[in-house]
């Protein structure tokens, strides 16, 4: 007996498939509040943008030339961050990626590996940031 093919409509998660497929997200923020950028060893990178009002993550965009996995797994960051105080927001990790989309494949559980990393790289440039305001402009150079 042959394995049954997967089937990418009938066989993921309704989460899964919002979070992989929504395009709102994607968004280049030119003066962020904080920017963190990965790449993984995949070769492909994702680019996290964070507008922050008071303590709180008033929302988050991202930028990747990775895989339909890796867009599920920066709006999964996105959804769990947004509203969040920064403080909160250390504590996401890409194990809550994976289980709040149910059907992550295991092939691509370091998609959600490199979106959470390239969060906490912005959260950790919004804080650097803040301590030394002097940095804002020309801190965010976006390289090709
Ligand atoms: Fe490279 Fe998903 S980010 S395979």
């Amino acid at each position: 007996m042959g394995q049954e093919k997967f089937d990418l409509w009938q066989d993921h998660s309704l989460r899964y498939l919002e979070m992989a497929f929504r395009t709102d997200r994607r968004e280049i923020i030119e003066r962020p509040n904080g920017y963190g950028k990965r790449t993984g060893e995949c070769g492909d990178t994702v680019e996290m943008f964070l507008t922050v009002r008071g303590d709180r993550i008033a929302s988050v965009s991202f930028d990747t030339d990775g895989c339909m996995s890796t867009n599920a797994c920066a709006n999964t960051v996105a959804e769990f961050a947004e509203g969040k105080s920064l403080e909160k927001a250390w504590e996401i990790t890409s194990e809550d990626v994976i289980k709040y989309l149910e059907t992550l494949p295991p092939e691509n559980i370091h998609c959600a590996e490199l979106a959470v990393g390239a969060f906490y790289l912005a959260l950790a440039n919004y804080k650097d940031l803040k301590r030394n305001p002097y940095k804002i402009y020309g801190s965010f150079h976006r390289r090709k």
